[in-house]
């Protein structure tokens, strides 16, 4: 029983408040939902209804939602059936709250029975029929999908195609669909970005691109105007811009947690293996392949407007197009940058953002990570962070991507600053304004 007591003075009796407290989704509120909730409050006094967060939905591999954290939790407060709605937001949260909030009834769908019967040592547990006929699911597929083709020099496309089947509303036609595509997925080698990308826009088509966008600053600004023009979304495509881990990383750095940024250093490498010096058409050398991730915290956390950047790059062909290895120092006013990026040399993958009052630390791979460490001098106040990654980011991408396309708002993940940017560095390093090694 609660221990609340309330005072019903009509009576001048004293009863008990009975709390009852269900947990969901709530994406698309619909007929279902509702009468859960009424069938949910009608068994007590008091009711808490736990929204799930969209991190620890895509944790459960629930990652087809649509609408946002705080639209769901609008949706359920529109119903005016819940008392309070809290945020679920970690496994094992529910005994926490069942605690805390001096619950009675725990109650769920029948879609759930069984599952939640390790409650019982808390609270009442009641599963209650489930409503036929209508799902988040159903609803959702109900919408048009956005239909997807990959252009590609090589069979990298496997992996998206196979990412793209977690998320809902997107569909990747095969190579011989004749079906015209909504949207394209450029994975094609950079150099081409620009005239393949163009003619999409042209066309009417999103794009969703392989960072680097173009090989010019002017290309990247100008095919962003003719995106905007023709009303269809072009992003770049960079994985870990769209990580759990990655975000909450900027979140914290942006909100002061190790003072004042004074250094970020990356390094991303991968061996290329056995290689033909003279046979080079179609490969990424280390700038295009690793360079746009390499850069995206340098010009997320330090902004864009550098005051100069040194390059260092060690090429592998003679005709010098190719580079085995690229070092970048930045001068910010009151900041510095390194990046290293390497196929033809290997090192240390982490990222480190040293600040003024202490540091992040992500390790190798850091740009797959779902884990990270802010580190002080005084060691007690250390903090490690842990975020499921589900598919490298993939699907993480994808869902922005459909999204941005379906509510036409900008989900800024990239901002065309920091696109820009990439590509001026690709710029100035294909113009040789490079100190070879
Ligand atoms: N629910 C219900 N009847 C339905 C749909 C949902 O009683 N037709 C209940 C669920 O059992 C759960 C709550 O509503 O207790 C929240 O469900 P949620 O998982 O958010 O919605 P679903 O529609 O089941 O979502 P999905 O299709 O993604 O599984």
């Amino acid at each position: 029983m609660g221990i609340e007591a309330l005072d019903d003075s009509d009576l001048g009796q004293v009863r008990w408040m009975v709390k009852v407290i269900t947990y969901g989704t709530y994406d698309l509120l619909h007929y279902g939902h509702r009468r859960l909730l009424e069938r949910a409050k009608a068994l007590g006094d008091y009711l808490i209804v736990g929204v799930t967060a969209d991190s620890f939905d895509k944790s459960r591999g629930k990652i087809n939602v649509q609408q946002s954290l705080m639209e769901r939790i609008e949706g359920v407060r529109a119903t005016g059936l819940a008392d309070e709605i809290i945020i679920e937001e970690y496994e094992g949260q529910k005994i926490d709250d069942i605690r805390r909030y001096s619950v009675d009834i725990f109650t769920v769908g029948s879609d759930w029975v069984g599952k939640f019967d390790y409650l019982e040592e808390y609270c009442k547990v009641v599963y209650l029929p489930r409503t036929e006929g209508v799902s988040s699911s159903q609803v959702r597929s109900n919408k048009r999908k956005i239909s997807i083709r990959i252009i590609e020099d090589k069979g990298l496309g496997r992996k998206i195609t196979h990412e793209s089947t977690w998320v809902n509303g997107v569909e990747v036609l095969s190579p011989d669909s004749g079906e015209r595509e909504d949207a394209i997925y450029l994975l094609s080698t950079p150099q081409r970005h620009y005239e393949l990308i163009k003619q999409a826009i042209n066309e009417g088509k999103h794009v969703m691109c392989e960072s680097p966008i173009a090989m010019k600053e002017t290309e990247c600004r100008e095919l962003f105007a003719l995106a905007k023009e023709k009303n269809v979304v072009l992003m770049d495509a960079i994985k870990t811009a769209y990580a759990t881990a990655y975000n909450r990383l900027l979140v914290l750095v942006k909100s002061g947690a190790i003072g004042k940024v004074i250094s970020v250093d990356s390094t991303c490498t991968s061996l290329m293996g056995n290689y033909d010096p003279e046979n080079l058409e179609g490969v990424w050398g280390s700038i295009t392949a690793w360079g746009p991730t390499a850069l995206l915290p340098v010009f997320q956390i330090l902004g864009t407007e550098y005051k100069e950047k040194n390059i260092v790059t060690k090429y592998i062909d003679p005709e010098k197009k190719f580079d085995g290895f690229t070092k970048i120092d930045f001068i910010y006013p009151e900041a510095v940058a390194t990046i290293k990026v390497a196929k033809t040399a290997k090192s240390e993958g982490n990222l480190v953002i040293t600040g003024t009052k202490g540091y992040i630390y992500v390790p190798a791979p850091w740009w797959k990570t779902d884990y990270f460490e802010v580190k002080y001098e005084n060691q007690n106040q250390n903090k490690r962070f842990f975020y499921q990654l589900e598919g490298e980011g993939i699907r993480y991408e994808m869902v922005a991507f459909s999204k941005e396309i379906e509510s036409g708002v900008d989900t800024s993940y990239i901002s065309e600053e920091v696109s820009m940017a990439i590509s001026k560095v690709m710029e100035d390093w294909a113009a040789k304004k490079v100190n070879v090694i």
